[in-house]
């Protein structure tokens, strides 16, 4: 992206505080639809291109790791049609972007219960983690299948598969064996649509990032309202419980 192609706002970041890694709750796609009188999977289906446009703006910024939450181990519970449709549409997308996120440099990572799901969406995402894998760019990574306490509980089968100690377990034991154990804590949660939780994303990793909550559906998100978020979080104060001097 060129520079003169950037929101107008992002002239007021302060290019040293960037943050390292944002992560965001993808939320408010079936309200979306829904205030069209669409069906909700018309909701996902423009909510892609939201995808592409942050994707491309955090990497344009110098955001090194974007994780983005696109299917929970609980969006099981929604009714089946939806599944499939959303199972098909993120092995579209993954399909579909993969030329233009190695033309960007972008590096392509997934984290979640990968081996419940549907052959064919594992097998692309698999080749997608594979063809990028040398990329030095944005790492994008797409929590798939994912769950922060079902990750804690993989963690900790692999630590007693490991044969690891009670003595030797630590917080660096625990995060090595994360679906993240290569990637930073997130700095900034970014969720949109407006609710106050954080739906068992990152559990563990989420211990000190800064929250933003906007009321922009995930549809509508403009690269504007992105770096809205990136220069109220260049407002906060981080303490990490300790004080400032
Ligand atoms: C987020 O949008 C996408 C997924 C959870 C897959 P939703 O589908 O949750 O949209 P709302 O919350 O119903 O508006
Ligand atoms: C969180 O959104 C999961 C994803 C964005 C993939 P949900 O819409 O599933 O969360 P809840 O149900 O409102 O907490
Ligand atoms: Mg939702």
């Amino acid at each position: 992206m060129n520079p003169e192609k950037l929101p107008a706002n992002a002239s007021g970041l302060e290019p040293d505080s960037i943050p390292r890694h944002v992560a965001m709750i993808m939320d408010g796609n079936g309200r979306w639809a829904a205030r069209r009188g669409l069906s909700r999977v018309f909701g996902h289906v423009e909510g892609h291109k939201t995808v592409r446009r942050i994707t491309n703006l955090a990497g344009h910024l110098g955001v090194h790791y974007l994780t983005l939450y696109a299917f929970s181990v609980e969006n099981w519970r929604r009714p089946a049609e939806e599944v499939s449709a959303l199972m098909e549409l993120i092995e579209h997308v993954a399909h579909e972007e993969i030329p233009s996120l190695c033309q960007e440099n972008v590096r392509f990572n997934i984290i979640g219960r990968l081996q419940d799901l549907p052959e064919p969406l594992r097998l692309e995402l698999e080749r997608d983690m594979e063809l990028t894998r040398d990329n030095t760019g944005l790492t994008l990574t797409l929590a798939v299948n994912y769950g922060g306490r079902s990750e804690i509980v993989d963690a900790v089968r692999r630590l007693v598969a490991d044969g690891v100690t009670p003595e030797q377990v630590d917080e660096q034991a625990i995060s090595s064996r994360l679906y993240t154990a290569d990637i930073p804590d997130p700095d900034l949660l970014i969720r949109t649509a407006g609710e106050l939780r954080v739906s068992n994303y990152l559990l563990w990793q989420i211990a000190y990032t800064e929250i933003y909550v906007t009321d922009t559906l995930w549809p509508d998100l403009s690269e504007k309202d992105f770096v809205d978020a990136l220069l109220a979080y260049q407002k906060r104060t981080r303490k990490f419980g300790g004080l400032v001097s």
